[in-house]
């Protein structure tokens, strides 16, 4: 079945805002989504006085939809100080574009993900921030707060799927999810958790229970 659109994601899609590359930006980041393999990169130039954006672009390695909340959420960073930014979220991106179809939120998810992490690496270049990245289990529902359950749209810890997240002393994880075993989207979610808990280089094993 063929997936609708609204109008506003076609138009984003169709001409999108802010695409290219900055040279010498005073950030970059390149995000890809563990969902389906596309990936998006994203420039600063930011005002070293205010901290505020004057100039973002994207390029984008995505499909129809990542373009589109590529180039909305270009929009509402452009001029926002980075404080203001980096509270931009994927569910107000798709509202801005009309929403978006459940099985393609997370391309919205990909847009401001590449946006946060470009925003963190201005952080850490030019404010001398430090941020605590490592294998936790806040820095792990941060990574299961990205997940979408494509049937719904929304992410598995706010849907509240994400029943208790564990960590034994070898680093090794444990996740309880509430699903059925024959839930369509389960073998994606699996998938997906897998690749973004991945991330964290000391990981040991990743378990993922259902319950
Ligand atoms: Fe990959 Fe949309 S399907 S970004």
């Amino acid at each position: 079945m063929a997936i609708k659109y609204s109008e506003k994601v076609i138009e984003h899609f169709q001409n999108p805002h802010n695409v290219g590359k900055i040279e010498n930006p005073d950030a970059e980041a390149t995000e890809g989504s563990p969902a389906c393999g596309d990936q998006l990169s994203v420039y600063l130039k930011v005002d070293p006085e205010s901290h505020r954006i004057k100039d973002i672009k994207f390029q984008s390695y995505g499909c129809a939809s990542n373009i589109a909340t590529a180039s909305i959420i270009t929009d509402l960073a452009t001029n926002k100080t980075i404080e203001e930014a980096k509270k931009i979220t994927w569910n107000q991106a798709a509202d801005e574009l009309g929403g978006l179809p459940p099985v393609k939120m997370h391309c919205s998810v990909l847009a401001v993900d590449a946006l946060r992490s470009a925003i963190k690496y201005y952080e850490k270049k030019h404010l001398g921030k430090k941020f605590d990245e490592g294998l936790n289990k806040k820095n792990i529902e941060n990574e299961l707060n990205k997940v979408i359950y494509g049937k719904i749209g929304v992410d598995i810890v706010s849907l509240r799927l994400v029943k208790y997240i564990g960590v034994d002393e070898k680093n090794n994880v444990l996740i309880e999810i509430v699903l059925k075993k024959d839930d369509p989207f389960l073998e994606d979610l699996q998938h997906e958790i897998n690749e973004r808990l991945g991330k964290f280089p000391d990981i040991g094993e990743i378990k993922i229970s259902l319950i």
